[in-house]
């Protein structure tokens, strides 16, 4: 009969013996899984536990010190690194999707390793791996959740993959890992957060990625989900977000006329992401949201709603 509390227990008294005085390295990423793994293995070894956080430039707004100072009250030794311009470099006018992924995950990779080595005499890597990651992982897409290890094949391997894997979360499902968290004392905000991918705004920016579209699309997201939490609909969708198009269109503004981007909002319904039916948000909140964005938002004139359900439509657009 499973419990949270007996997973905690059991669960942690092993990491203890495992781990004994051995240091480990985590990567974080804002996310429920790779945050209740720290968690536990935080539990069972303190400050043995050395937790690296990475600002690849495409997170959500506010996201990187907003998670970090979450981190932080949860009592994890974190370094946070602030690597947005590196990333967004080695972006730099390139439009396939599946390059700009490689792009990332290898920026992702130089930067962990980079980080790592100033952990002396580490001899473990921590991940956040989940049952279905294990299952999925040979999905083209990465799977729902990034790991570290989903980037395995992106060249030579860098020194922190040389280390012992420790996996605590490896047999449970997604709805046990949250009760975990929550059994630790992780908030159900934090818990019921929406799925983000790996790459995070990059594969929602449609084409090249600049700082400047980042910023935009920032915004946009920002008015997009905060309106959900708002008018009580972020539960009732399993994901959401706005991708920016690479496609400008006429408006009006006052007496001028306007040639800027669209932006499109998708929210769906799933339990896994394999597939999934577009949210039927009420006509009200997305008029609300429309006009909240092409007010608020400079470069921005005009938003549709992303009507696609998967499949055949993915949930991202890249
Ligand atoms: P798709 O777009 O394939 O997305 O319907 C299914 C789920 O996976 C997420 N996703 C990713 N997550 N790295 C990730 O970590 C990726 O490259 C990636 N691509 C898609 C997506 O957000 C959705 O939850």
């Amino acid at each position: 009969n499973w419990t949270p509390d007996a997973f905690v227990e059991t669960t942690v008294a092993e990491l203890k013996e495992k781990l004994g005085d051995d240091r480990v390295i985590l990567g974080l990423s804002g996310g429920v899984d790779s945050t209740v793994a720290a968690m536990l293995v935080h539990k069972a070894i303190g400050k043995n536990l050395y937790c690296i956080f990475v600002d690849n430039g495409l997170l959500r707004k506010n996201e990187f010190t907003d998670v970090l100072k979450k981190y932080e009250t949860l009592g994890l030794n974190v370094i946070g690194v602030d690597a947005g311009e590196k990333f967004i470099s080695a972006l730099a006018g390139v439009t396939d999707p599946e390059t700009k992924r490689k792009i990332i995950g290898n920026a992702f990779i130089e930067v962990f390793d980079a980080e790592s080595h100033k952990v002396k005499n580490a001899k473990w890597l921590g991940q956040g791996t989940i049952y279905p990651d294990v299952i999925e992982s040979v999905s083209v897409n990465g799977g729902p959740s990034q790991t570290i290890k989903s980037h395995h094949n992106v060249g030579g391997l860098p020194d922190f993959m040389k280390l012992k894997v420790v996996e605590p979360l490896k047999l449970l499902f997604k709805d046990e890992v949250r009760r975990v968290g929550k059994s630790m004392g992780l908030e159900d905000k934090f818990i019921s957060r929406h799925p983000f991918p790996g790459p995070g705004l990059g594969i929602r920016i449609l084409g090249d990625v600049t700082a400047e579209k980042v910023r935009i699309l920032q915004e946009v997201d920002h008015i997009f989900i905060s309106g959900l939490v708002e008018d009580g609909l972020y539960n009732e969708v399993w994901q959401a977000g706005a991708m920016l198009l690479p496609v400008q269109s006429v408006g009006v503004m006052g007496d001028e006329r306007t040639y800027e981007s669209v932006v499109a909002l998708r929210a769906v319904g799933s339990t896994d992401g394999m597939t999934a039916d577009w949210s039927h948000l009420p006509y009200e909140f997305l008029a609300k949201i429309s006009n909240k964005i092409i007010n608020g938002v400079k470069g921005v004139n005009r938003v549709v709603y992303d009507i696609s359900s998967k499949p055949p439509a993915t949930i991202e657009w890249e």
